[in-house]
């Protein structure tokens, strides 16, 4: 598995990509989901998601993982209704998600007895800032940060986080998207 993919609006999988090492979410997830993740991603959010939850005494979960190609599909003409051309702004064309190489993952959360999809700044601020200092540990990175929506194509969402190994310490210690990684590092 490679885990530094770069899939954004102009790097896609094609329709036909499926990871192969997906596995199958067996701790509680947002509102009782079926959710498959790839098999390390898996493992390390279950440890993240363990130590936030006991730092915070919250119920932070899994909220998304991953979408298949059709799924994402849906996702976004049901989206395009919602919200016309602006729902390109928050949602990946089918083909063009992180989410269908299972290495994505947003997270929702319990409050109250109600499960909140997204995990929303404002609401839950410390949280995220806790993620935003400590997902490399887990070698997490904020895949689509306030700061870098020009880059990234996409608007604030600090519920999504990408798995990348270690060279998540590096992303966050240097304050750069995937796409500024490659133009950095990975680039003649
Ligand atoms: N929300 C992200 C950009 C996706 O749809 O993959
Ligand atoms: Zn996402």
């Amino acid at each position: 598995m490679d885990y530094l993919m770069l899939v954004n609006k102009t790097n896609g999988l094609g329709k036909y990509y499926i990871p192969n090492n997906l596995v199958k979410v067996k701790i509680k997830t947002g509102g009782g989901k079926k959710i498959y993740l790839e098999k390390k991603t898996y493992k390390q959010i279950k440890k993240l998601l363990k130590d936030i939850n006991k730092e915070f005494m919250t119920e932070i979960v899994i909220d998304s993982g991953y979408r298949p190609y059709l799924y994402q599909e849906n996702l976004l003409k049901d989206l395009l209704q919602e919200k016309q051309e602006e729902a390109y702004n928050s949602l990946a064309k089918p083909g063009y998600s992180e989410h269908q190489t299972g290495l994505a993952v947003d997270i929702g959360f319990y409050k109250d007895g109600h499960y909140v999809p997204k995990f929303k700044n404002e609401d839950f601020a410390k949280e995220f800032l806790w993620l935003k200092d400590n997902a490399y540990k887990y070698g997490f990175i904020v895949r689509y940060p306030s700061d870098k929506t020009a880059i990234t194509g996409y608007i604030y969402e600090p519920w999504h986080l990408r798995y990348v190994g270690n060279i998540a310490e590096l992303l966050t210690k240097e304050n750069l998207t995937l796409e500024e990684y490659y133009e950095k590092y990975l680039q003649d």
